[in-house]
């Protein structure tokens, strides 16, 4: 059984139909990717998947509840957490802060474990643990962004756009780290633009156009060329 099941919505801001009659499913214990050029819709999928837009038609099941019309704080609750794109966090507050927020549920014990496990995965957010946030680099800040996501135990994290604007040695060192976290049997939905890097990092994927997917399949079969092709809408049976 999915995880995740996102069945046909659309989505409007305002008058504009920002995503057409979009599904998509995650299975437990995989990552799965969506992938499209800017505006293409992969942060409304996000947002809406997260509870900050509501559909307008279709359903979204979450862990076996229907989730679409619930508030994020309840969605969160059921085990679905976010980390942004751009990745926001309390700048003002220290790492170890923002990091602790995450797990604000947890007892005391059971904080500091699932501290020492963000500690172990990124040993530079540990280095850094006093210091105010605000003073962060670009990929710490991601790194910071899933830290804290993981901190909530979720059963599934959500990341958009984790390599925006991130050197690539940056971005293969978090890559790598997420390959980690998946081992450790957490399911992932990912945004990222990059097809190649898409592809080698999820196990399923995604191309969103205009608002619709157009292709999906086992990221191991897919074909980068048609990805790329149906990434900028160019028809390959034209
Ligand atoms: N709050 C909003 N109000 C009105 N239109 C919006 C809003 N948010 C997004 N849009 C529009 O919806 C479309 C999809 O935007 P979205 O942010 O989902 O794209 P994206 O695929 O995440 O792009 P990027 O790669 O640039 O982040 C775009 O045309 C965008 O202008
Ligand atoms: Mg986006």
């Amino acid at each position: 059984m999915s995880l995740l099941e996102v069945k046909d919505i659309d989505v409007h801001y305002g008058d504009f139909l920002a995503l057409r009659d979009v599904s998509l499913n995650v299975e437990p214990g995989t990552i799965v990717s969506l992938i499209g050029a800017n505006g293409a819709g992969k942060s409304t999928i996000m947002n809406t998947i997260c509870g900050l837009n509501k559909p307008s038609k279709g359903e979204i099941i979450f862990d076996g509840q229907n989730i679409s019309g619930k508030k994020p704080h309840q969605i969160a609750k059921a085990g679905l957490s976010m980390a942004p794109e751009g990745s926001h966090c309390f700048e003002s507050m220290t790492v170890q802060d923002n990091l602790l927020m995450g797990a604000y549920m947890a007892k005391g014990p059971e904080r500091m474990e699932r501290l020492e496990g963000v500690y172990k995965l990124f040993p530079i957010l540990k280095e850094k643990a006093k210091q105010q946030s605000t003073y962060l680099s670009g990929g710490q800040r991601q790194m910071l962004a899933i830290g804290r996501g993981i901190m909530t135990q979720p059963k599934i994290l959500l990341c958009d756009e984790i390599s925006l604007g991130l050197a690539p040695v940056v971005i293969n060192d978090i890559y790598d780290k997420l390959k980690e976290i998946a081992a450790t049997g957490l399911t992932m939905l990912i945004v990222e633009q990059n097809v190649t890097r898409s592809l080698q990092a999820s196990d399923y994927a995604y191309v969103v156009l205009e608002g619709k997917i157009v292709m999906e399949g086992k990221s191991s079969e897919l074909n980068e060329d048609e990805v790329n092709d149906a990434y900028f809408g160019i028809n390959s049976f034209a």
